[in-house]
C-alpha cells in the first residue's frame, strides 16, 4: 500500500498569528484571460529571510491589513499552496498561491461586495509586505510512491495544489522521486478563459500523454447529456468506470479541491458505477479515507 509521508516530518504552524512571518509580493499576476469571469491572481512570495517551509497540498493563512466591522484586526484566511516545496524558481525561496477575487451581490441591498483578503491580494504590489502564517494542512500530501496514480478533481483555484503536484511529477527532477505513474486531472471552469494555467498544463499533458490526462468541464460553454451546464460531476459520471476501476487500486488517490458544492455529484456518480459490481459506494469510500487514498479540502 502506498503511503503518504509519516505525520512527523510534516512542518506545521511554523508561523502563527501572534507572530506571522512578514514576506514580499515578488509578483501578482493575472490567470483569467480575455472574456473570462472575475479575476484570480498568481502570487509569488519572498520566503527567503525566515523558517517557513512546506509541502505540496498544504495551505499558508494570509493576514490582511486592517479592521474588521467591529474593530478587529482581520482574521487570517487560508490559501492552497499552487508552489511546490521548492518554489516556482526551484531555490527554496518561495511560496505562490492562486486567488479569486470574492466578489458577490448583497442578498439585501444588491450592492456589489469584494472579499477582504482576497482583494487585498489580487491587489497587492510588487515588493509590498504579506503577513504569512504556517503552513497547515495534512490531508493534500501526495504519496512518495512514483507508481502511485493521482486523480485530482479541481473547480477553479482548486486547481492549486494539483498545479504543485504536476510541477513536482512532471517539470522538477529529483533524486528520490521521478514519477512513472498516473496523473489524471478533471478540471471544471466557467469558460475556455478561465482555464488557470492552461498552456502549462496542456504542454505537460502533451510532453507526458503516457503519464499525465487533462479533462476539462467547461461549465458555461459545454453541455452535459441532459442539456444542462456541464459540471466536473458530469464529467466523473462520463469517465466513472473507468475511475472506479482505478479507485480499486491500492496504488489510487483521489483528491477533491474547490467547491464544496461538487462533492454530493461526484459520490453520486461514483456509487452508480460500484453498484454495477455490488459495492456500497459510502462503505468502499469510508475504508478509502481510512487507508489516506480519498483526500478532499473544499471551501
Ligand atoms: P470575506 O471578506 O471574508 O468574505 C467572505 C464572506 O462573504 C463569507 O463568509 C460570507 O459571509 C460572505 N459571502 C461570500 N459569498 C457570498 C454570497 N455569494 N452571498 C452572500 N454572502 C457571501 N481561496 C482562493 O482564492 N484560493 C485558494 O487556493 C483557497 N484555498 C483555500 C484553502 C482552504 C483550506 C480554505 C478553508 C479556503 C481557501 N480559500 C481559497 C478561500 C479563502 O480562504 C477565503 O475564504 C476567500 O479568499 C474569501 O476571503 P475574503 O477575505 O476575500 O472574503
Ligand atoms: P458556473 O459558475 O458556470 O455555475 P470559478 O471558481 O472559476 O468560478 O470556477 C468554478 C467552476 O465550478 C465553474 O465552472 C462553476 O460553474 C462550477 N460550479 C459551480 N457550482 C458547482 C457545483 N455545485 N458543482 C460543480 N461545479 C460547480
Amino acid at each position: 500500500m502506498t503511503q503518504a509521508k509519516p505525520k512527523s516530518d510534516i512542518p506545521v504552524n511554523i508561523y502563527r498569528p501572534k507572530n506571522p512571518y512578514v514576506g514580499k509580493c515578488l509578483s501578482n499576476t493575472e490567470l483569467v484571460g480575455e472574456g473570462g469571469i472575475g479575476t484570480v491572481r498568481h502570487l509569488k512570495f519572498d520566503i527567503s529571510a525566515g523558517d517557513l517551509r512546506y509541502l505540496e497540498g498544504q495551505s499558508i493563512g494570509i493576514i490582511p491589513p486592517g479592521e474588521d466591522a467591529q474593530g478587529k484586526p482581520h482574521k487570517l484566511r487560508l490559501y492552497s499552496i499552487a508552489s511546490t516545496r521548492h518554489g516556482d524558481d526551484i531555490d527554496d525561496k518561495t511560496v505562490s498561491l492562486c486567488v479569486r477575487q470574492l466578489e458577490y451581490k448583497h442578498p439585501e441591498s444588491g450592492e456589489t461586495v469584494y472579499g477582504v483578503c482576497s482583494t487585498y491580494l489580487c491587489n497587492l504590489e510588487q515588493g509590498a509586505d504579506v503577513k504569512i502564517t504556517g503552513p497547515v494542512g495534512k490531508e493534500m500530501l501526495l504519496p512518495e510512491d512514483e507508481n502511485a496514480t493521482i486523480i485530482m478533481m479541481a473547480t477553479g483555484t482548486g486547481i492549486a495544489p494539483f498545479r504543485a503536484y504536476l510541477w513536482r511529477m512532471f517539470k522538477e527532477k529529483h533524486e528520490n522521486y521521478n514519477f512513472k505513474g498516473l496523473a489524471w486531472l478533471i478540471f471544471g471552469i466557467p469558460k475556455t478563459a478561465n482555464i488557470l494555467y492552461k498552456e502549462e498544463l496542456e504542454k505537460l499533458q502533451e510532453e507526458f500523454s503516457d503519464h499525465f490526462r487533462l479533462t476539462y468541464a467547461i461549465s458555461r460553454e459545454q453541455k452535459n447529456k441532459d442539456g444542462g451546464k456541464m459540471y466536473i460531476q458530469h464529467r466523473v459520471a462520463e469517465h466513472a468506470d473507468e475511475l472506479w476501476q482505478l479507485m480499486q487500486k491500492e496504488s489510487t488517490h483521489t483528491y477533491i479541491c474547490g467547491l464544496k458544492g461538487m462533492e454530493g455529484g461526484i459520490d453520486e456518480a461514483l456509487s452508480a458505477s460500484a453498484a454495477k459490481e455490488g459495492v456500497e459506494w459510502s462503505g468502499y469510500q469510508k475504508q478509502m479515507k481510512k487507508a489516506h487514498r480519498w483526500h478532499v479540502e473544499t471551501y
